[in-house]
């Protein structure tokens, strides 16, 4: 998948700068790949967690291991507040209502199903804390998360509308667990 190099970092960061993070959050990433939010999360958790998840697919990140995002959050100055696990999205290796806030950038459609995304969505809700934030970015799908999102009452399921920065066009679905 093709994108401007500025804008995948712009996104990154307006996905991001929408959590208004304080600073003391645990967030995870899905599909967290070599670490693209990951670790600009970790950035803006000094005194956080920001943990990745990930079954390192190679289709479509060369490289892609656990040992390589590690080694880009050491490069980054953040490895000390930054957790990577090895996992799937669809069963989260994650206690109940144990993240601030779940993001994702161009994971889950790599669920190829219906039904696994609904798992992956409903694992998303169930780690999360009452109040916490979600916000999934992706270039297809996202308004099939915005409305399961929704059908769980999750409060102001909604997708973006697209954004063009990069190419194909990226939607935000977000909520806020009640
Ligand atoms: C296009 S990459 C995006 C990586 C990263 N989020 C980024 O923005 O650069 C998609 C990632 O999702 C991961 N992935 C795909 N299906 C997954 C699943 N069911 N559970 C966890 N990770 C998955 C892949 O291994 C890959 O690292």
């Amino acid at each position: 998948m093709g994108s401007s190099y500025y804008g995948k970092f712009r996104a990154r960061d307006k996905l991001l700068d929408s959590l208004h993070l304080r600073g003391d959050e645990t967030v995870l990433d899905v599909g967290c790949g070599h670490g693209l939010l990951l670790i600009a999360a970790a950035k803006r958790l000094p005194r956080g967690r920001s943990i990745g998840i990930d079954l390192w697919s190679q289709v479509d990140q060369g490289n892609n291991s656990r040992e390589a995002t590690l080694e880009n959050a050491k490069l980054e100055g953040v490895a000390d507040r930054v957790e990577v696990r090895d996992g799937d999205m669809r069963k989260l290796p994650f206690p109940d209502a144990s993240m601030d806030a779940v993001i994702a950038n161009l994971a889950i459609h790599n669920i190829s199903n219906r039904e696994g995304r609904r798992e992956a969505i409903a694992e998303i809700e169930r780690v999360l804390k009452p109040g916490g934030q979600v916000a999934l970015m992706d270039f297809k799908h996202v308004g099939q998360y915005a409305e399961d999102l929704k059908k769980d009452g999750i409060a102001d399921g909604r997708a973006s509308g697209p954004i063009f920065w990069i190419f194909p066009p990226v939607r935000v679905a977000r909520g806020r667990k009640t």
